[in-house]
């Protein structure tokens, strides 16, 4: 469906009311992934409030993306268990390997009931066991075939 009329949409589903920006942007957010400056202009427009009122809202949520979201997410366990096995240094090598490249996104997990073999990892929601950096790059270079 047509963005901005979907904004206008879920904007009327609130009454069209100011204070409710934050559920509003979370509605749009939920359907398109991310906030692009369209769905803020409509947003705005429909509510009959500044866009750097809304600017100001998106950016200091951190919940808001004005990017659209990765293609995939590779979840690093940096938990203790993890830790003792080599964690810190894979997150390093993960994060050298995947600077610039935006659609495979890195994260924190806090154990994934996998600590026996460690370091664990998910990615795109699968469960990875004894993590090296060459067996990180291979992973990396299957998501980016
Ligand atoms: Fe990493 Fe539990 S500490 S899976």
């Amino acid at each position: 469906p047509d963005l901005l009329e979907r904004c206008r949409k879920i904007c009327a589903q609130h009454g069209d009311r100011p204070d409710a920006l934050i559920e509003i942007l979370h509605a749009v957010q939920a359907e398109y992934g991310y906030l692009n400056d369209d769905a803020l202009k409509g947003i705005a427009h429909a509510l009959n409030i500044s866009r750097a009122e809304i600017y100001g809202v998106v950016t200091f949520y951190h919940d808001f993306r004005r990017e659209p979201p990765p293609a995939h997410v590779v979840k690093l366990c940096r938990a203790e268990a993890c830790q003792a096995v080599g964690s810190e240094d894979l997150a390093q090598h993960a994060e050298a390997r995947l600077l610039g490249h935006p659609s495979i996104g890195l994260e924190a997990v806090y154990c994934l009931g996998n600590c026996a073999l460690g370091p664990a990892a998910l990615v795109d929601g699968e469960l990875k066991a004894r993590l090296t950096p060459a067996a990180f790059d291979t992973l990396v270079e299957a998501l980016e075939a």
